[in-house]
């Protein structure tokens, strides 16, 4: 792949050098085949693997075009000009990582609205003025009910993982969200695996949108390695065991939290550090414990799919499905979290007797063609993913800080109570914060692999895009820069592989 530099795409040199001062100067293919088109005022549905950059592809125009042609005006309390939203709070708080040093380029500031810690600091950054907002949908939703933001001064809403946004747990709080932002407003769908699950949210929100899908929808992520291990129910824990045992970083997801937890402390316990990360913990303690991942205190981190999207840690060498996910889509998520931005990575789904043709489908699905190879901990296949054996640690006394007894009264843990339909406690498999999910594979393919599919290249489309945006002192009351509006046509499989993004004619609004 020849490189092609963040100021070739037309990213302006504020963000060039803020980008370059984090040591990224040219771009991942997906960012090379969405940004002409985002900075251009496009909505744009993106497509790119696990891992492929999809973070910055859709916050360097979010930063670029706020910072520049749009907005403008005095900074207003409570009322933001760009929202992203995604569904768990650690994968907000790397999106915002991200977002925060761009947006600072042109003096805007940025702030994280999530669930799970006391509202007063948002609710301060709010009351303070903030340019832009990373939310989950719950406490968003929360705090404009209490009247401290109101989103009619959006002028870019961006929905990360978006096919997941639009599962029907998040649908509905998404759906009045996006409802209380300007219609005229330019709307961003990113996720690795965007299928048509977003079409209520596209049909219903996005204009003359343009679907960038770098490879195929299934084409797996290069550098990504997948193995099946079967063996049986008792001879299981050994094999978790000793593939927790490496120096490197990996995660195990597991369906329940319960049991995540008690996986982490019983590494633990066999001198392997390990934390878990799943919806029973408090958020200060899910905070620490990816934080002790992240440093490498813990080299192992067990998980729900809370952690399944989105989230980002550097040097993650193996993935391993101890309990394997429910769908295909999970499983590419979960997956995902290693092998990203071109390194290497190892995804190992560990099969009991009776799972085995649950995990055919859902590979074949997934189209990863793995043969199964049964083990014991001492087998060649295991010892190979273990690479050198990490020195034994002697545990230490842990301070679990689980959430009390009580039950959360937060928005989201209400809509999850209701989606359980009480059905008592339910441990609700893996459901964290996010309810599941997860697939992973892709990354950027660091290779010349982008295939722009779909793209909607028609001249007289791009010419209204680049007309002047004047600065409006007054963004907000149903954005007057974009009249004219058009309500999208149906069209649920453009989504498809190789479907050619709608192209719904008619101009896009004047000035953007
Ligand atoms: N142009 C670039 N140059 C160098 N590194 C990059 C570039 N773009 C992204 N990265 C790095 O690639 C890694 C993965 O990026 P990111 O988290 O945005 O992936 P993603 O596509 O959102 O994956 P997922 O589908 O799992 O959410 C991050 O560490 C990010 O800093
Ligand atoms: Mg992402």
């Amino acid at each position: 792949m020849t490189d092609v530099t963040f100021g070739a795409l037309g990213v302006p040199q504020p963000l060039v050098d803020a980008l370059a001062a984090d040591g990224k100067t040219t771009a991942f293919p997906i960012q090379i085949d969405t940004l002409p088109d985002t900075l251009a005022g496009r909505d744009v549905l993106g497509r790119g693997k696990t891992g492929s950059g999809k973070t910055l592809a859709f916050s360097i125009p979010m930063a670029a075009r706020l910072g520049t042609k749009l907005a403008g005006g005095n900074r207003r309390k409570g009322r933001p000009l760009g929202l992203v939203l995604a569904p768990t709070r650690e994968l907000a708080t790397q999106i915002d990582a991200v977002l925060a040093p761009l947006a600072k380029a042109y003096g805007m500031t940025t702030t994280t609205i999530f669930g799970g810690v006391n509202q007063n600091r948002q609710v301060q950054a709010l009351n303070a003025g903030v340019d832009i907002i990373v939310a989950c949908p719950g406490r968003l939703e929360d705090l404009m009910k209490q009247g401290y933001v109101h989103l009619d001064a959006v002028e870019i809403t961006v929905i990360d993982e978006a096919d997941h946004m639009a599962d029907l747990g998040f649908l509905p709080g998404v759906t009045r969200i996006l409802n209380a932002t300007p219609s005229g407003g330019q709307r961003l769908l990113f996720s690795a695996t965007l299928d048509n699950g977003v079409d209520k949210l596209v049909n219903r929100f996005l204009q003359n949108e343009v679907l960038h899908s770098v490879d195929e929808a299934n084409s797996p992520v290069a550098a990504m390695t997948h193995h099946v291990f079967t063996m049986d129910a008792e001879t299981k824990k050994d094999v978790v065991k000793t593939l927790a045992s490496g120096m490197g970083r990996r995660i195990l997801f597991m369906r329940t939290k319960h049991h995540a937890k008690k996986l982490a402390k019983q590494l633990t316990s066999q001198g392997i550090p390990a934390v878990d990360l799943h919806g029973n913990l408090s958020q200060p303690q899910r905070d620490r414990n990816l934080a002790a991942f992240s440093s490498g205190t813990a080299r192992v981190l067990v998980a729900t799919d809370v952690a399944a999207r989105g989230v980002h840690v550097d040097d993650v060498e193996l993935v391993i499905h101890v309990d394997p996910p429910t769908e295909h889509k999970a499983y590419l998520h979960r997956s995902g979290r290693t092998a990203r931005a071109g390194a290497e990575g190892a995804v190992v789904t560990l099969v009991t007797h009776g799972q085995e043709k649950d995990v055919a489908q859902l590979l074949r699905k997934a189209a990863i063609s793995v043969k199964p190879v049964a083990v014991t901990p001492e087998s060649a296949e295991v010892a190979a993913l273990v690479g050198q054996v990490a020195p034994y640690v002697k545990p230490e006394p842990v301070h679990t800080q689980v959430r009390g007894g009580g039950t959360s009264q937060g928005a989201n843990a209400q809509r999850k109570r209701a989606a359980r339909g009480g059905q008592g406690t339910g441990q609700g498999a893996g459901r964290g914060e996010s309810r599941g999910a997860g697939q992973g594979r892709g990354r950027g393919q660091g290779a010349g692999r982008t295939q722009s599919t779909d793209r909607v290249q028609g001249a007289h489309q791009r010419s209204d895009q680049s007309a002047g945006h004047t600065r409006s002192a007054q963004p907000a009351q149903g954005n007057p820069r974009t009249p004219g509006r058009r309500a999208s046509g149906g069209g649920t499989g453009k989504l498809m592989v190789g479907s050619v993004v709608r192209q719904n004619g008619g101009n896009r609004r004047a000035g953007r």
